[in-house]
């Protein structure tokens, strides 16, 4: 049988089988990118849930509309507008199952074999397989403690053929941590203006700062129309009820409808009232503020069991929000090969190549999360790594 060529670009790699030892419950992982269930608002959510059943059953159980939930939208709209700008009245908003949608479904409205999508390297697996799997030509552009180089993009939208999207997460980026400065956010927007590109502006972590000043979104400095804004409930309420949103200008936000149609109809319209009428009667800034205070704690005892333990062997930046740390190994090292030793001592990270461009470029960093493990889980992984460290390094 041949499969397709769009799946057959999706091929299992040698990552996968390390993050396989994950599912060994000795081992500690700071592989995942999930959020602490200890930052769900469970209780509020089951008090939510039960009324919703007795009281709109007949609703939360029909189909709905492709759009979304109409007092989400409403709700969504409003509250990123009034806090940070989002959306101007040429724009609409669609709700998404989870940000990883609105990337797929960007894909697949703009993207025909072989256009080229420019995007951060190191960058997201999920978006960087979204793109393969509608065959586009993906190039990775260098970032520096600013973000992405300007400089490169601009050399990369001369010379590539066929740029449709510029790609990119631009606060605590996943995997590297960086937050691109407000200077070279508004040079992405002149670029893509030059170059007639759009942006995917994807900031699922941005409300998760912990440190440091707030940097406007893309979006917000906006003015011509050219950025999609990618949102997510998943890191602020739960990534398991599968909401996220994309706000865009109208015709944009028309075709992504037509894309969701097909995909899956709608997004579970019973986690969508009960994302609706969280965002009307509870304080969604009061809970963030509290997720915030769990991870800024998580973040500075990885940060200082990292510098008991690693020294100057490691070099990283301390994280200022989101969920990840970025690890760099001393040069001519490799980040697979360390992860591969890590797993035999019973620890787990995820080798700076999985985020790569090209899989089999040699990455001498790798990528921790802080978010998921226990502080008891993280003072024993970090001791774990350590002695990897001394055997790898040896
Ligand atoms: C950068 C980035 N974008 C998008 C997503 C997708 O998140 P979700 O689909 O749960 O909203 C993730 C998830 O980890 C992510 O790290």
């Amino acid at each position: 049988m041949e499969y397709s060529d769009r799946i057959s670009t999706l091929q299992p790699s040698a990552i996968r089988e390390i993050l396989k030892v994950t599912q060994d419950k000795s081992v500690i992982s700071f592989a995942a990118g999930n959020p602490d269930p200890e930052s769900f608002p469970a209780r509020d959510m089951a008090e939510i849930a039960s009324g919703l059943f007795r009281e709109s059953s007949s609703d939360a159980l029909q189909y709905g509309v492709s759009e979304g939930y109409t007092p989400l939208r409403e709700l969504t709209s409003e509250r990123i507008k009034r806090k940070y700008n989002i959306g101007r009245d040429s724009d609409d908003l669609i709700i998404t199952s989870g940000g990883q949608q609105v990337i797929e479904m960007t894909a697949k409205v703009f993207l025909n074999e072989g256009d080229a999508v420019l995007c951060e390297t190191p960058s997201f697996i999920g978006a960087l397989n979204a793109f393969r799997s509608y065959n586009a030509n993906l190039v990775g552009i260098p970032m520096d403690d600013f973000g992405m180089d300007p400089d490169a993009l601009e050399a990369a939208l001369k010379k590539t053929p066929r740029v449709k999207l510029i790609y990119t997460i631009p606060t605590f980026q996943n995997p590297s941590g960086i937050t691109m400065s407000l200077k070279r956010r508004e040079r992405l927007i002149e670029l893509s203006e030059k170059y007639d590109v759009y942006i995917i502006e994807d900031n699922p972590y941005f409300e998760l700062r912990f440190d440091g000043e707030f940097v406007p979104t893309i979006k917000s400095l906006d003015s011509t129309g050219r950025v999609i804004y990618a949102g997510s409930y998943s890191k602020v309420l739960s990534p398991g009820i599968r909401i996220g949103y994309a706000c865009a200008r109208r015709d944009i936000i028309q075709k992504l409808t037509v894309a969701k149609q097909v995909s899956d109809v709608h997004t579970n319209l019973f986690f969508q009232m009960l994302a609706a009428e969280y965002l009307k009667t509870r304080d969604i800034d009061a809970h963030i503020s509290k997720i915030r205070e769990i991870y800024r704690k998580k973040s500075s005892l990885m940060c200082f069991e990292m510098d008991k333990n690693f020294g100057s062997r490691v070099g990283y930046t301390r994280p200022q929000g989101g969920l990840f740390i970025w690890c760099k190994l001393p040069d001519g090292y490799d980040g697979m090969e360390f992860c591969r030793i890590c797993a035999a001592s019973k620890v787990a990270a995820v080798p700076g190549s999985a985020f790569s461009v090209d899989e089999n470029e040699i990455v001498p960093a790798f990528r921790l999360n802080f978010s998921l493990p226990t502080e008891e889980q993280i003072k024993t992984g970090i001791s774990r790594m350590s002695e990897a460290l001394s055997e790898y390094l040896k």
